[in-house]
């Protein structure tokens, strides 16, 4: 009798009443019934194939005839989101990967058809306007490139300081802002503007990240939490509520962050990618968007002679209630904060503790 194996790369949901077996490395799913089930549950105890049923999951390749061993550190949720989704060959169905000129007016349709039903390219929050001053883009212009990245570290100490309005609005637009209003080559060709473009690159230049700013002391900006728009480089404000020790708690008791001048929340408008690209791949393109803003922020604060600090490690929920975002569609992902400060790694009393720890050796 031969051996038989589960398919590692299964997961199972109940669904409008439907139990569905989902093979996520596959991208392939299947209405199943309990006998199936209780097929693999025994399969999985004792891997002996004595049972009609088996052709027809062998088939279906939810079981296999060879073991497929995986070797994964994390656990099954980070297993199904990295492998569900990658993409492979079978992916590329209806594609043209031979034909460039079929491919370049399929993907143009696609372009075209997506901004005739894309949802708002921008969002507006209610609430009281502030108008930021013109950014200083002469603060940039003769800084050299090697000494900002030579310069660029985490920090994670901060004088209680304000920075001026000026450095904030400067930092904002270079970094969030519609940093390039002109779009020449797009309009040449008759081809509708896609709303923004900025500093940084984002996946089918959709520019889905929002920035919200959290003003902790900012000169002439009252603390609050203030939605950026970037279109038309203005603050909105949304809550005044801010508090360095409510904040310590929702940055999981990091309290190194004491003292920055100000941060910025960056969330992702899911919605605007998954109209797009309804497959899951596209969250890895909302986490990669993000990356990109925040190293375009660390690099420009650097160069304003700020110290930038970051983090992911914050109480989602509690960041969505002090952002009001309500919907589903708008997530909080990452945080960029800057402050002034002596540009140290660690904090005194991290330092300390290293030293100590050091003298015990
Ligand atoms: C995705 C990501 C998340 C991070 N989260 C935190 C964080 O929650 N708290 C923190 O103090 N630093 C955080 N950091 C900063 C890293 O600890 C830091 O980049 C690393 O120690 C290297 O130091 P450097 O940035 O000075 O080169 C994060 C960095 C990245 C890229």
């Amino acid at each position: 009798m031969n051996k038989v194996f589960l398919n590692p790369y299964l997961f199972f949901i109940i669904l409008e009443g439907k139990l569905i077996a989902w093979d996520y490395k596959n991208h392939q799913q299947f209405e199943f019934d309990e006998k199936y089930l209780s097929r693999l549950l025994d399969i999985s105890n004792s891997p002996i194939s004595h049972h009609q049923i088996d052709t027809e999951l062998m088939e279906n390749n939810l079981i296999l005839d060879q073991e497929e061993k995986v070797e994964w550190g994390w656990d099954c949720l980070s297993k199904i989101f990295h492998f569900g989704t990658k993409i492979s060959e079978d992916d590329l169905l209806g594609i043209n990967t031979e034909d460039a000129s079929l491919f370049a007016s399929e993907y143009m349709k696609l372009s075209e058809d997506t901004l005739l039903t894309s949802p708002s390219l921008f969002i507006e929050k209610k609430g009281e306007t502030v108008y930021l001053p013109l950014p200083d883009l002469s603060q940039l212009a003769d800084i050299d490139l090697l000494s900002v990245l030579t310069k660029r570290k985490t920090c994670r100490t901060f004088y209680d300081e304000s920075v001026s309005l000026e450095t904030l609005s400067s930092l904002l637009y270079v970094t969030f802002g519609n940093f390039y209003s002109e779009r020449k080559e797009y309009d040449n060709l008759g081809l509708e503007r896609i709303g923004l473009r900025k500093t940084s690159p984002a996946g089918g230049g959709l520019h889905a990240s929002e920035a919200y700013l959290v003003a902790f002391n900012v000169d002439g900006l009252p603390q609050g939490i203030y939605h950026y728009q970037a279109h038309a480089h203005i603050l909105t404000l949304i809550n005044s509520e801010t508090s360095f020790g409510e904040f310590k708690k929702i940055f999981c008791g990091q309290y190194y962050m004491e003292n920055l001048s100000f941060g910025v929340f960056v969330t992702s408008r899911l919605e605007k990618l998954w109209h797009k690209y309804p497959h899951s791949r596209a969250y890895r393109v909302a986490l990669l968007d993000i990356g990109h803003l925040s190293q375009t922020f660390q690099l420009v604060a650097t160069a304003l002679n700020l110290s930038p600090w970051l983090s992911g490690a914050f109480i989602d929920d509690e960041v969505s209630k002090m952002l009001m975002l309500d919907e589903i569609s708008e997530q909080p992902l990452f945080f960029v904060g800057a402050g002034y400060g002596p540009g140290l790694s660690l904090d005194p009393m991290t330092a300390e503790y290293a030293l100590k720890s050091k003298g015990d050796e």
